[in-house]
């Protein structure tokens, strides 16, 4: 019996793909080298922007044959997008011949859907999970593992679909992470730790004894044992001194931050809820070069939220030459049901928003010419 995993979208997903192998293979499965040889193929969905959806539709759509020639092939479409109950609804009415449509929280239970899969199609979504403790990973990601510290996001940025398909922010128990990241160093295969969450700075919080993740990070790197760490994502409203001091001084920790400002204008930040300044968010730049000067600093942007203005892009634009980063990533906005932005009057046509996203790119490149960055 061999499995089959798409994964799409971000490393947490690719984090949660090594989640789902793990528990295939407890079950006896194996990989497969291509789709065609599988006895189960799992998509694991994006749904950060339209483009990850319509890929998935476009992908999923395929296996319509595979399923003719192999009727016993489970399939399984899991991750952001099936949490949506609107979209997973919409994916059992288009694609007739899939087995398995779970939530982000349902996860877990993945091995019991497989087993009832025999009885009839599934479909099923929590509303809430707790963090599961006990999987096994197969880890994927060479000499790099990838650690989770905490789910979901409580910041309700007006774009952003990810609070309501990954639920509040849970933090996991300290003394469980640190417990994996030993037992990770242990294999010594490992030469890098990743830790992953929507927004690492605010881990701890929520926790019966609340730390920070400063303190996480320096209990970290008092681990014994050769290795680098590192961590996303950062969000600037909540990147504290402390953090940054931390990764000064702690030779484990790599002199990197992604650091995504979205945004060059105030107005549009505000309208974003992103919760600081240009302003604010140049002084921690500022302090980042200060106290680490050969940090590495990238960063996200979204270009043409709705009612974003030439004048207002250009903020961005400057904000990208103010920072020189070490690199961007630039997408376009793109509204997703259910959220603030998606309601807002005075959404941008596509053309400004290519016409501005390949400004940027090109401003970043000539920046990191210039500077010799890349
Ligand atoms: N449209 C475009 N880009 C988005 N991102 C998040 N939501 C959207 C959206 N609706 C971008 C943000 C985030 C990155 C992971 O994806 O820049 O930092
Ligand atoms: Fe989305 Fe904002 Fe949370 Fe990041 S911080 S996951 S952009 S809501």
């Amino acid at each position: 019996m061999k499995y089959f995993i798409v994964t799409y979208g971000c490393q947490m997903n690719v984090h949660e793909s090594e989640k789902i192998a793990g528990i295939l293979e407890k079950l006896g499965y194996t990989p497969a080298d291509k789709r065609e040889e599988a006895d189960i193929i799992v998509f694991n969905t994006c749904a950060i922007r339209e483009g990850a959806e319509e890929r998935v539709f476009g992908n999923v759509g395929n296996l319509k044959k595979l399923k003719k020639i192999k009727k016993d092939l489970i399939i399984v479409l899991c991750g952001c997008m099936t949490q949506k109950e609107t979209t997973a609804q919409k994916m059992l009415r288009t694609f007739p011949f899939v087995d398995i449509v779970i939530g982000t929280f349902n996860l877990p239970k993945l091995g019991d859907y497989i087993a009832a899969v025999k009885k009839g199609r599934q479909l099923e979504i929590w509303q809430e999970g707790e963090i599961d403790e006990i999987l096994p990973y197969k880890r994927t990601s060479g000499d790099n593992a990838w650690v989770n510290i905490m789910q979901g996001c409580n910041n309700f940025c007006t774009y952003c679909i990810v609070p309501y398909v990954r639920g509040r922010e849970k933090s996991r128990e300290e003394q469980n992470i640190l417990n994996e990241i030993k037992d990770i160093l242990a294999e010594k295969k490992y030469k890098k730790i990743t830790l992953l969450g929507q927004n690492v700075n605010s881990y701890g919080k929520d926790l019966k004894n609340p730390i920070s993740f400063a303190k996480l990070l320096k209990d970290i790197c008092a681990l014994d044992g050769d290795f680098t760490l590192s961590f996303m994502t950062s969000h600037p409203k909540d990147l504290t001194d402390e953090v940054i001091d931390v990764i000064a001084s702690e030779d484990k920790i790599e002199k990197y931050i992604h650091l995504p400002a979205q945004s060059g204008n105030n107005r549009i930040l505000a309208l974003m809820n992103r919760k600081y300044t240009r302003e604010k968010y140049l002084s921690i730049i500022e302090k980042i070069r200060a106290k680490i000067p050969n940090c590495r600093i990238t960063s996200d942007f979204i270009v043409g939220f709705p009612s974003e203005t030439e004048e207002e892009f250009n903020d961005t634009l400057s904000l990208v030459k103010q920072v020189q980063f070490d690199s961007i990533f630039a997408f376009m906005y793109s509204p997703r049901e259910g959220t603030v932005a998606s309601k807002m009057e005075n959404q941008i046509p596509q053309s400004v928003k290519n016409e501005r996203v390949n400004k940027l790119l090109n401003e970043e490149k000539r920046i990191q010419k210039e500077t010799g960055k890349r």
